[in-house]
């Protein structure tokens, strides 16, 4: 009999992980606490923008006209514990309020829910992002509360996609990696992954703190790339060079490796700061904070670009933000996603707001969450209108629409040509040649 498979949680991450499963030719249900997502989803239509997410979902969920039947949604628990045998747990794990560390309710209320249901041979799978310990924590709480006992086990199988590219990630991982107590769990893990399109992928066994660390600690890295090359970038400020011509530099190094080297505003998002934070509050709770102190370094470089971008603009109006119009190009936290968790782009819009700027804000996509965040700034339809009779034009999110604005069009509706590119890929010769007056965070200003 082939495993039947739920997953639990459907953000970004569960709803692909679903579609992806239903994909590999597994039945598959999934189940949220909010009932519009799961009545959204079995009408094949996504909560969220993922590009390629609901063409998927429209191939495999049941009762859409001509789909394969194979994916379900559900509110149910009982429901989901009578149908699968591997339960994949991918809720929001989110930095606890006022604190650096993660909060886990959402995670411990998802396995409280369906541990009490599980009443045969189970296989629990966490893919969110948690503190280290808390998978064995879980394992403790499973077989407590389930009628199956030990028979119904957790696992460790973390996730490594990317918003924006989350369907070719789950489809096509660069490596899975596994953490089980068990021959058993293992197999079982073995023989969902044994499917055309993820082989060829490494298949790493491990224990499961070790599975828990991998994710934190390829965040952590991939942050740390970033806030290398932006203190570069605070370095070619003062000494008058060019952050993008050295990360590319230094990309041809291949032990150093081009990607996560774009210099700009820092990283944002529901992940890597967060992931950076909890990591060194669990670190200090185990008693080794030394070990991570760099990452909090790491953070406040990120932090401060923020500022920087504020600041530099304040500069560029020549001293004060007050009255002054604004074009702010991006709302989300980095291009093909409509996600806005703390998002550089939004917050600068809203510094620059409450310190007496006029802010007109576009992005293609994430302009409906970035208003329920920030409802006091003006949203726009287009770069165009945003623009218009603005002092000054920021361009905070990379969409690909952006590169190819026309900055003879876009010139005729400022009231100045002056642009400051927060992410460093558009083409300054382009805009200068326009006449437009264009600076970036670490490079030269002409
Ligand atoms: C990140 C990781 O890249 C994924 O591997 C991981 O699975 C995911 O978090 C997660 O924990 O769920 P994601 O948050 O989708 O993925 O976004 P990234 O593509 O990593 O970008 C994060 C931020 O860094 C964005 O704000 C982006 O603009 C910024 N960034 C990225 C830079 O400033 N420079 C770069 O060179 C790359």
């Amino acid at each position: 009999m082939p495993l039947k498979i739920s997953v639990i949680g459907l953000g970004y991450l569960g709803a692909t992980h679903a579609a992806a499963m239903a994909e590999l030719g597994f039945e598959v249900i999934g189940i949220d606490v909010v009932p519009a997502k799961v009545e959204l989803l079995s009408r094949g239509l996504s909560p969220m923008y993922e590009p390629g997410l609901e063409e998927i979902l429209r191939q495999h969920v049941t009762g859409l006209p001509g789909s394969t039947g194979r994916l379900s949604f559900t509110t149910s628990f009982e429901e989901v514990a009578a149908f699968a045998d591997v339960h994949f747990v991918c809720v929001n794990t989110p930095q606890r309020a006022g604190e650096y560390a993660c909060d886990m309710s959402y995670f411990d209320s998802a396995v409280d829910s369906l541990a009490p249901h599980l009443d045969r041979p189970a296989l629990v799978v966490g893919k969110s992002t948690v503190p280290v310990g808390s998978a064995a924590r879980l394992a403790r709480r499973v077989a407590e509360l389930a009628p199956a006992g030990e028979a119904a086990e957790l696992a460790w199988n973390p996730e490594f996609l990317q918003e924006g590219f989350a369907v070719r990630d789950t489809l096509h991982p660069d490596r899975i990696v596994v953490g089980v107590t068990s021959e058993r769990a293992e197999a079982v893990l073995r023989e969902v992954y044994a499917t055309p399109i993820a082989e060829g992928s490494p298949f790493v066994v491990t224990d499961l703190p070790t599975a828990e660390l991998v994710k934190t600690a390829a965040n952590a890295f991939l942050a740390t790339k970033i806030s290398f090359i932006n203190a570069m970038a605070e370095v070619c400020e003062v000494a008058e060079g060019d952050v993008v011509k050295l990360a590319e530099a230094l990309g041809h190094d291949e032990r150093i490796g081009p990607k996560f080297l774009r210099s700009g505003i820092g990283f944002g998002g529901g992940c890597l700061p967060k992931d950076l934070r909890a990591f060194f509050a669990r670190a200090g709770e185990l008693g080794a904070s030394e070990a991570l102190q760099f990452l909090r370094e790491v953070d406040s470089l990120n932090m401060r670009r923020r500022a920087s971008m504020v600041a530099l603009t304040r500069d560029a109006l020549g001293g004060s933000l007050l009255g002054r119009r604004v074009a702010v190009l991006g709302a989300a936290f980095k291009p093909e996603t409509d996600d806005v968790r703390d998002s550089p782009a939004l917050n600068i819009a809203g510094q620059l707001h409450l310190q007496g700027a006029e802010v007109s804000v576009y992005d293609p996509k994430a302009v409906v969450n970035a208003r329920a965040v920030f409802p006091t700034l003006r949203y726009t339809e287009s770069a165009i209108e945003a623009a218009r009779g603005a002092h000054v034009v920021l361009h905070l999110t990379e969409w690909r629409e952006f590169q190819e604005l026309d900055p003879a069009a876009l010139g005729e509706v400022v009231s100045r040509r002056h642009i400051l590119d927060g992410r460093n890929t558009l083409d300054a010769s382009l805009w200068r040649k326009a006449d437009w007056t264009y600076r970036a965070l670490g490079r030269p200003t002409a």
